[in-house]
Order: C-alpha cells, then structure tokens, then sequence
C-alpha cells in the first residue's frame, strides 16, 4: 500500500475514534484536525480484538436480539399497583428474529462465503490487523442449511424470545393469565405472515403450554389494525415511495463518517471494501447474533464499537424519518392500535368482564409508530446527519428491537379514590406516558382518556386522505410500476427474437 494511501486511511481512522463531542461536527468540519492524531489511538482502534471484548456492542438497531433490548426486572408492581388488581392486558408485539429478506439471504448465500476467503488470504498474506481468536473465528464461520426458502421466516431464536415474553407476562399477572385458554378469555391476532403467524404460536406456547388448543383467526389482508400503513395512502406517496422523505439518512449514508467506516473495516480486514461489502458484513453480524445471541457472531469482528454505534445511528436516521417523528403522517395513521386498547378497555369499565388477555403480532412499522403516536422516546431536535448524538433518545435498538412489544394493562382498585388505572409498559419497562400524575407507574382512567382522546376519533379515510396534486402523483406512479410488470407485448416479442438470434450466433 503505498505511504500516501496508509496516512489518508489513518486520517479517516482518527474520525472513528473521535469522542462523542467530536461527533457535533458542523458543515465547517475541519479534516485537517485529523493531523492531531496520535500513533497510540492508531494502535488502539486497529487492533480491537473482538473476540477478546469482554463487553461486545450488540445494539444493532431493529435487528437486535430482544435479549440485548429487554429489561429483565418485570414484577406485578410495574403492572398493578398496589391494592388494585389486573382485569384486563392488552399486548401488541413485533414478530421474533426472522431470517432476510430475499434478497439479503441470497447475498449471505452468495457473496458470504467468498469474503470469508478473502479476508483469510489477506490474513495470510500479512495484511489487515485481526487478532488469531477473530481469525479463527471467520474460519469457523459455516453457512450452514441456509437456503432461500427460509427468507423472512421465524428463526429458533425469534421463537424463544416471544415464548419467553409471554412467560414473563404471565408471572407478572397470574390472576389474569394463570388461566387455561378459552375464545371467551383471550383474543389473538396476528398478520398474514409466517412470522407473526409463529410468534403468536409461541407466544401462546408460552402463555399456556404447548398441548393448549388455541384460536388464531384467520388473518385479515389488508389488516386496519395491525397494519394501518398499509392502508393509508398518504402515508405511502409522503414517505414510504417517497426518497426525499428520508434524504437526511441518505445524506449521512454518504457522509465522512460513514466513509471512515469503510475505510477502517478494509484496513482491518486487509481488504478494499465497497460500502455495499460493508453492510453486508454489517447484516451478517447481526443477523448470526440474533439467532446465536449468547454466541460471537463472526462478522462482527469486522467492527469496532464505534464503527456499530454509526451504522446503528445511519439505520436510527432512517426510521425516524420513515417510522419516528420525521414526518406527521407517520404517527397521526398510529391511531387505530390504541383506539383497539381503549375500546377493549372502556367495555371492561363499563361492566364487561372479557377477555382477560387481547394479544396481537406484527411488525416494526406498527410498533415504532405507534410508540411515536404516544410521544416515547422524542428528542428535542429533529436527528440530522450533521449530529450523531450518543444520549439521544430515539434508539431501535432499545426500542424496535426483534419482539419489540407494548403493554397496556388495565387493574380495578376498589380502594382507591380513582377505581380504575392504566398502566404501560414498553420492552418490559414501565414508560411514563405525557399527561399521566404516576409516571412510569401509569395513568388513572381519567387521564388515560384524555391522553387517547387526542387521537381519536381515528378516522384512517380522513388522515390519509391524498390532496389533489398527490393524487395525480399517485396515478403516475401505478402508471409507471404498471409499465415496468407488463412489458408491452412487442418488447417480449422483440426480447425472445434477440435471444433466438443469440441462440444461432
Ligand atoms: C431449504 O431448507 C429446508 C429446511 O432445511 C429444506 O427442507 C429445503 O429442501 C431446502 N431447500 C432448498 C432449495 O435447498
Ligand atoms: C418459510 O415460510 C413459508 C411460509 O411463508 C413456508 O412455506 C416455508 O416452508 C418456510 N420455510 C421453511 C424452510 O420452513
Ligand atoms: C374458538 O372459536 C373458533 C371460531 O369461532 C372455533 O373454530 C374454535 O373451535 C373455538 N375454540 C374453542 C377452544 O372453543
Ligand atoms: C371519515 O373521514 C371521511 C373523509 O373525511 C368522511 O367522509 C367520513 O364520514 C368519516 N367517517 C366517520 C365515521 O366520521
């Protein structure tokens, strides 16, 4: 490598260990600050040994196993508060760990095994900075029977953490769930997917064993409930079809820090990586840490922990503008889940006694919206590209990790001078609600429904009503997704002629 090349790399190195403080660059960054770094950071942030890390980065975004994202402290006092008693919980859950997309898979499959020898032939030859337990651990490394069939589907490991979830439930509200499954006494709902198919199976293994006979209606598509955003085309033209919408993530993606990422990992791995080999290394990590999250994960030697705590804040970026605060309409269609709370809530105080349990499983966009709706984890300035804030409080990986879930319990406290009281629960911590006297401990049934009646009624037709100029937008667009399915049929006809002729060549 030639001199010129090792001091610019060791340039982008120093950003990789610039301290929080450091990360507030302005447009008027300096890089020529960079010549301040020292050969002992140098040695530092170059031979980070991953399987050495008594304490390993796990926080991955909304790939994180629910493991590294959960509190493990859930008592019946988070829930119920003393001298009241749980009559009805209603829980909303994202699907476990899932296997990648398609595409993501077929490139593990892939490109995978081709970078394990390349970063083992770069190690034999001298380059690149891996200690001998990381490399030995890429050499373990196996694909194993992943096969594109699996694509988006459950894992072992997802399935564990939502059994779990619902044992831990359950020995936190044992009048309530101690119960042996009936129709009349819990209610479950889950989307048409594998997933969530799975994880409302395991959740009821949890719950009440794996001999229970429970019900799972079939799903509805499209679902209003558990997916709203499927159903509000405001929200499809503003933001999820819309790349502007999500352009300061873009610009980040493409940014210095980004860039010193790349440029480190390569010089770790004694190899030029495009940012494409990067994030597939990245998804690799962890991915095999979600399934294994007790176990290293052997991408994951490619990082430091402040090379992760970027590529986490460059996916943070991302879902705070397309599920977070970025935009309106992304929390103004989270309505129709908590509306479904109130309602089952309001029947219970008004004399109804069932179910004791309403149970639903779905998927991140629904969460994370709907943790938005109720005002969770906001921070005070938009998230920038410009500012990696490390005490920000948007963070998926604590909040929108692999069975993320939500919890609103409802108890009747015939004692008090308030009857009935609602509490919430996120990842298993009681979260303090904007307008709620108890704080983390809930809200009286008074204040609960001045809170939800901000957002009701909840009228999706009206929220997500396009204007005229989106309208036309719209059109253009199923115009031209129209085009590109269906080829005109003399464009086939010309394609098979061209392949005919290549045939005779
Ligand atoms: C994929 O794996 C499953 C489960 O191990 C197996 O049943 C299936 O035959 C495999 N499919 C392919 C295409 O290899
Ligand atoms: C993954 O889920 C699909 C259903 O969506 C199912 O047909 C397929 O068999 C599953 N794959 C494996 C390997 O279990
Ligand atoms: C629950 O209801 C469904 C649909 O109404 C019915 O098919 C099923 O047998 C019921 N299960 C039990 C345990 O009552
Ligand atoms: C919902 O909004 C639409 C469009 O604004 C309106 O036509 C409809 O009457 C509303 N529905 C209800 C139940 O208020």
């Amino acid at each position: 490598m030639s001199l010129v090349l090792k001091v610019m790399m060791v340039m982008m190195v120093r950003e990789c260990v610039a301290t929080p403080a450091a990360l507030h660059y302005t447009n008027t960054y300096n890089k020529y600050q960079a010549f301040t770094f020292n050969r002992l950071e140098e040695k530092k942030v170059s031979q980070y040994c991953y399987s050495d890390d008594p304490q390993p980065y796990h926080h991955m975004a909304t790939k994180t196993s629910y493991l590294y994202a959960r509190d493990t402290h859930l008592t019946h006092d988070t829930l119920v508060p003393e001298g009241c008693e749980g009559r009805q919980v209603w829980h909303v859950v994202r699907h476990g760990t899932r296997y990648p997309s398609p595409n993501d898979l077929q490139e593990f499959i892939t490109i995978l095994p081709l970078l394990q020898t390349r970063i083992l032939q770069a190690h034999q030859d001298g380059k690149g900075e891996l200690c001998p337990g990381d490399v030995a651990l890429v050499a373990g490394w196996e694909l194993g029977d992943l096969n594109t069939s699996l694509a988006l589907n459950l894992t072992a490991a997802g399935a564990a953490e939502v059994r779990g979830l619902a044992a831990d439930l359950q020995v936190a509200l044992p009048t309530l769930l101690h119960q042996p499954f009936t129709n009349q006494s819990y209610t479950f709902r889950h989307t048409k997917s594998e997933r969530t198919e799975m994880s409302a199976r395991a959740y009821a293994e949890g719950m009440f064993g794996s001999s229970a006979q429970v019900y799972f209606p079939p799903p509805l598509d499209p679902d209003p409930v558990l997916k709203f955003y499927d159903v509000c085309p405001r929200y499809q033209v503003e933001v999820k079809d819309n790349p502007e919408a999500v352009k300061e993530s873009t610009l980040f993606l493409h940014g210095p820090q980004m860039a010193a990422v790349i440029t480190r990992v390569s010089l770790h791995l004694g190899l030029s990586l495009t940012q494409h080999e990067v994030n597939l290394l990245y998804n690799g990590c962890r991915y095999y840490q979600a399934w294994s999250p007790t176990l290293p994960s052997a991408w994951c030697v490619a990082f430091t922990h402040h090379d992760l705590k970027v590529l986490e804040y460059n996916q943070d970026l991302k879902d705070y503008y397309e599920v977070g605060y970025g935009h309106n309409i992304n929390y103004q269609m989270a309505c129709p889940l908590i509306q479904d709370a109130f309602q089952h809530f309001r029947s219970v105080v008004e004399g109804e006694g069932r179910p004791k349990g309403v149970f639903y499983f779905t998927h991140s966009v629904a969460l994370l919206t709907m943790m938005t709706r109720l005002g969770l984890y906001q921070d005070r300035h938009p998230l920038t590209h410009l500012n990696l804030d490390p005490t920000r409080q948007w963070r998926t990986s604590l909040h929108g990790s692999f069975a993320a879930n939500v919890a609103f319990t409802l108890s009747h406290c015939p004692q008090h001078q308030h009857k009935w009281w609602v509490s919430l629960v996120e990842g298993e911590r009681g979260v303090a609600l904007e307008g709620c006297e108890g704080q983390e401990r809930g809200c009286t049934w008074d204040e609960w429904v001045q809170v939800v009646s901000r957002f009701l009624p909840c009228n999706l037709t009206h929220i997500c009503a396009l204007n005229q100029h989106q309208q036309h937008q719209q059109q253009q667009q199923q115009q031209d997704n129209h085009h590109q399915q269906k080829p005109a049929p003399i464009s086939v006809l010309w394609g098979m002629l061209k392949w005919l002729v290549t045939l005779f060549i």
